[in-house]
């Protein structure tokens, strides 16, 4: 089992768990773990749309024997003024554990407090940690041992970039982070990165952050709640784009967690080329949560 109650961030585990947690996953990816949770219940509370997240906990919670149920806040009491602590409390009764999907990371760390069951996020406007286990259990897959692996982000410095640069602090994977200046990472992110391993290299030049690099990871310009930033925001990632110029004296993998919106942050052809391993990072979803869902609940 995890020392940690709650998954919030990527961090709320350390370094051995989190190798514990990947290794898990592909035993049970592989089928050598047939670990199972029977009976056990997910209640996931989601504030904002999704595909993967909603549909990979939801099967992964089926294949080990237990169930999952979809909570939208206009179903339950939470969107007709029920406080989230009074959500928290009573969820956390019934279920084994509570999935969440949130604006605000503050609400989730509001619902950890109140809920006797271990919290998992979903995403937040500041992390995505499941995401992150999948995109380390990917790259483990396909380019080999942490300590040899250089990545690059080029984007935003958003909820997915966030988990991803303390997971590879934590893996021991070398990054180098390339966003436009007003869309940098939080520099408590990259001082959290500095404590736990090591700290990403900082830059404002994709071609600086991909020189060299194994994998390189992108993710949308305009997040969920972002849309009012649209105008603002495709002027200041001009330039930031995978494509097939950017991509042309590299053979690294590319990663996006998905949605992608091609045309934007990555084009068609680089998402569909032979570089691409955003179907089986997508696929990694599953296994990963599965891993950390065992970890978590498994005596
Ligand atoms: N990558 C990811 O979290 O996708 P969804 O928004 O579809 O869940
Ligand atoms: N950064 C994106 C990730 C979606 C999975 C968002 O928050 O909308």
């Amino acid at each position: 089992m995890l020392e940690t109650t709650h998954f919030t961030d990527i961090d709320d585990i350390s370094a051995s768990e989190l190798d514990r947690v990947l290794t898990r996953a592909a035993d049970i990816k592989s089928g050598d773990d047939e670990t199972r949770l029977t009976r056990a219940t997910l209640a996931m509370l989601f504030e904002k749309p999704s595909t993967r997240t909603r549909v990979s906990f939801e099967t992964g919670m089926t294949q080990l024997g237990g169930h999952a149920l979809f909570l939208g806040p206009e179903d339950i009491q939470l969107g007709h003024g029920e406080p989230l602590s009074d959500t928290a409390r009573v969820l956390g009764r019934y279920g084994d554990a509570i999935m969440v999907r949130l604006f605000d990371h503050a609400d989730l760390l509001e619902i950890a407090e109140h809920s006797n069951a271990p919290v998992i996020n979903g995403l937040t406007d500041d992390a995505h940690p499941c995401q992150t286990l999948a995109d380390l259990l990917t790259i483990r897959e396909h380019v080999g041992d942490f300590d040899e692996v250089q990545a690059a982000w080029v984007g935003d410095g958003n909820n997915v970039g966030q988990s991803f640069v303390l997971g590879c602090a934590m893996a021991g994977i070398d990054l180098t982070v390339a966003t436009p200046p007003e869309y940098a990472m939080d520099d408590e992110v990259i001082a959290r990165a500095a404590e736990l391993g090591q700290a990403p290299t900082v830059t404002t030049d994709p071609e600086e952050a991909i020189d060299g690099a194994d994998v390189i990871y992108t993710d949308v310009w305009i997040s969920m709640g972002q849309e009012s930033e649209r105008h603002q925001k495709l002027q200041a990632f001009e330039g930031f784009q995978l494509n097939e110029e950017l991509l042309a004296d590299t053979d690294a993998k590319v990663m996006h967690c998905l949605p992608a919106h091609r045309g934007e942050e990555i084009t068609g052809d680089v998402l569909e080329g032979d570089q691409s391993i955003v179907w089986d990072q997508a696929e990694n979803r599953l296994h990963a949560q599965k891993g950390l869902i065992v970890e978590l609940l498994d005596e």
